[in-house]
Order: C-alpha cells, then structure tokens, then sequence
C-alpha cells in the first residue's frame, strides 16, 4: 500500500473518552476469524468458514473489539465483573451478530434519481441505447456540476446513515458524476465533509474516468491526458482519495486508456481498481502488474484470465444490484470464479442508473438466488473480503480482538435469514467504531 493510505475515519467521539460496549446473550456471533495468520482474501472453501460461537458476548473498548467468546465467560471475566457498572451492557436478546458490512463499491455523489431510463429500460431500451439517446452517466453529470458542496455533502451523509440502519459500517464511495477537476474535487470534498462527523468508515476514490464527458466526446484521448495529469494529481495533492477506479469497457475508456490511468494513479501513490467486464470482455491479466485492490462487475471474463486472478490477491467484487436493477437475465457466474479460487466480494454498486439500493443483505439475497452462492459464502463475501478489497482487512470485516469495533446485530434466529427475508430491513443495531446507531 502506497504512504497515501488515505480513509476518512470518524472525528467524533473521541475513541479514548468512549464507554464500553459488552453486547451479551448473542444468538449466534459470525467472527469471520481466520483459521492461521491471515495471508490474503478469502478463496474457495476458506469463504464457507465463518467460525460461528454460539450464546456469545463481544467486549468493546475505545473503539475496539477487546474479546468475543462465550456469554458465561465474559460475565466471569474478572475485568468484567469489576467494570460492569461503567460499561453499556446490551441484551441481545439471541439475536445474530455478524461483522458490520463493508461495502466496498458505491457512487453516492449524484443529485437526482433517473427515472426516465427507469421507464425507457422498462419499455424495453437498452443500457447502451440509453446512453446513445442522451442518458446513462451524462445525464447526471449537469446536477453534480451545478450543485452546492454542502448540498452534495448532505445528500451522501443521508446515504451513509442508511446503509448504516441496514448494517454496514465501511463504505468505499466514489465520485464520478461530474467530470470536470472542479465538480470531481468538490464530489470528493463532499465525501470528506460527509464521512468527517459520521461514526463509520469512508475510503475514498476517484473515478474522473467513468465516461468521456460531451465537451471531449471527439477527442476521449485528449480527456485521458486530462484525467492523468491533472485530476489525478490535484486528488492525489489533496489528499482527497485513496483509489483511483476507471470504467474499462465498450463506451467508457479502453485497456490502452485504462493503463495510462493506473501508471497516473501510481506516479501519484494511489491505488487502483476498475469497473471490469460489465457490457463485454477486457483482458484482465496485462493489468494485474498495478496489483489492483479489485476488478468490479466481472460479467464477462475470459477463461485464461481465471488463473493469473487465482494468483493474484486483487477480489473480484461482484454487484448483482446493477444486474438486477437492469432486468439482465444474466448474472456473474460466481461459481466458476469461487469453485476456481478467485477472491470474491460483494458490494451495492449504489448510484442511480443501474442499481439504486443501499442494501448488503438484498446484494447477499441476489448474490444466493441469482449467482448460486450459499448464505455462507455470501455473508464472507460482503465483509471480510470488502474488507480485503479496499484494503482494510487488518481492522475491518471480521469480530476478532484488535480489531476495529464494527458490528451489526441482525434481530434473527439464524444468520441465513439475513439474506432470505429480501426487500425487509432486519438489522437492529449497528456499531460503528463502537459508536452505537440504531435505526429509527
Ligand atoms: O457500476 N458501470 C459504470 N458505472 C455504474 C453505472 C453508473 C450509472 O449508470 O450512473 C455501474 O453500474
Ligand atoms: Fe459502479
């Protein structure tokens, strides 16, 4: 990881001066915990382990996870026992307690819902057609452009209070609506100003190269330079994002393209990840020498790019919200990627062309009934491996001491009903940074 880790990380409170938290009499606590000395994202049979105590408590401290193990044992720890009065102790009733979701693929700074693709697509138009007839991502850039920072702001702040009521805790969150260096910096400032007082964790990226915008629509080249030499840096200077991503694909920008902005990204000590696949097939292993934190989308992917995937530790995140919100039949075909070893995750995809949800556990739901993939693999996918895939997994997406104090208690019996009970919010309590929010 370059010396630019960037992530925007709570301001308030203040981790030391927070009170502890001993969630007790859990149902079920899915730790995530890793059998060894974790050495990379999970693959294969490892994303079916999901290390499982029943009847548990979890002990946090100044934001911390502090222990996790049984009920009876937190409540004879000597520790315990003397500072109960001092902790908040919360009943869990049997509920579940899962690691909070990290959702790892978002595009929160846009201004208004497009609902006239909504229709078009419903009559029968398609993603491409669309955007030919003036829609798609263009159509959102002229809101972002001439928005107030504080309204941009506002609007990602109430998002990420959403997600948070459904249980997620970590947000990756792009900008990507604008276009221009002055409406991409103010997109990432909003993010900033947005994720600075909310008590989860926001990481940051750049996506000035979503579309070519009209004013380069002859000279998308041109755009390129534009994106590489001075987006990128002024980003990158101010500190403002910590992944550049790029839409690698049939109307977006080329593999040619789409190297020259990861050797920017580089040259200015960002990471890098990308749309991949989506509408058609990129060759994915010429890019994996800028080891990319992850390829998004993953439709389409060619046989011989499986194995270099299996070798590398960039996740394929997979959104099947996009696939789903775009009536598509077809989906990504999680088997073969997860039975061949590829790292894979889950994300939302949130923005407001092709997948208008905040939910992780509709994202698990579509990714069981649609992609095959069990509750268990699900669950692993859109926590421990998010966190993997924004480079996080050394605090995030698993309940073990250390850790950040991230958690989501889920009012079920069983944690495959996370993903059963689609279209309901079932989440009861999240914390964040051992920040306590419930939904209203
Ligand atoms: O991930 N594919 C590119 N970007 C988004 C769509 C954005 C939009 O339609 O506004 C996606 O699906
Ligand atoms: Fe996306």
């Amino acid at each position: 990881m370059p010396a630019t880790l960037l992530e925007v990380q709570p301001k308030q409170p203040k981790p030391r001066k927070q009170k502890g938290l001993l969630l007790a009499n859990i149902g079920q606590v899915l730790t995530l915990a890793s059998a060894s000395a974790p050495t990379g994202p999970r693959r294969s049979a490892a994303l079916r382990e999901l290390r499982i105590i029943h009847d548990a408590a979890v002990l946090c401290l100044g934001g911390k996870i502090v222990s996790v193990g049984p009920t009876k044992d937190a409540l004879r720890d000597p520790w315990i026992r003397k500072n109960r009065r001092k902790i908040t102790e919360i009943d869990c009733s049997r509920k579940v307690v899962i690691p909070g979701f990290v959702d790892s693929h978002t595009h929160p700074v846009f201004v208004a819902p497009r609902l006239v693709d909504f229709e078009k697509r419903i009559e029968g138009a398609s993603y491409e057609q669309i955007a030919a007839a003036g829609g798609g991502i263009r159509s959102s850039l002229e809101g972002v452009r001439k928005a107030a920072k504080t309204v941009l702001a506002a609007k990602v702040r109430t998002v990420l209070e959403d997600m948070a009521a459904y249980g997620t805790t970590t947000v990756e969150a792009k900008s990507g609506y604008g276009l221009t260096l002055e409406s991409e910096l103010k997109s990432l400032e909003a993010i900033r100003t947005a994720a600075a007082n909310w008590p989860g964790t926001v990481v940051p990226t750049l996506l000035g190269a979503h579309v070519v915008p009209k004013e380069f629509q002859d000279c998308s080249q041109k755009y390129v330079e534009f994106v590489c030499k001075d987006m990128i840096p002024s980003a990158a200077r101010r500190r403002l994002a910590r992944f550049v991503d790029v839409f690698c694909d049939r109307g977006a920008f080329t593999p040619e393209q789409t190297e020259q902005i990861f050797e920017a990204a580089r040259q200015n000590g960002l990471s890098v990840r990308a749309h991949m696949g989506q509408l058609s097939e990129t060759r994915l292993a010429p890019f994996l020498r800028f080891h990319p934190a992850s390829f998004d989308h993953m439709d389409h992917v060619h046989d011989d790019d499986i194995g270099p995937l299996v070798k590398s530790d960039t996740v394929a995140t997979l959104v099947p919200g996009a696939n789903y919100f775009l009536g598509w039949k077809d989906y990504p075909n999680a088997r073969r990627l997860i039975d061949s070893g590829v790292a894979v995750a889950l994300a939302t995809d949130y923005n407001p062309g092709t997948s208008p949800t905040i939910s992780m556990p509709m994202a698990m739901s579509l990714a069981c009934t649609h992609m095959k993939m069990s509750p268990t693999e699900a669950l692993a996918a859109a926590t421990i491996n998010g966190a993997w895939a924004l480079g996080v997994a050394d605090r995030k997406g698993s309940i073990e001491p250390g850790k950040d104090a991230d958690l989501a208690v889920f009012d079920v019996q069983d944690y495959r009903e996370i993903p059963y009970w689609f279209g309901s919010n079932h989440c009861a309590m999240t914390i964040l940074n051992g920040v306590l929010a419930a939904p209203d």
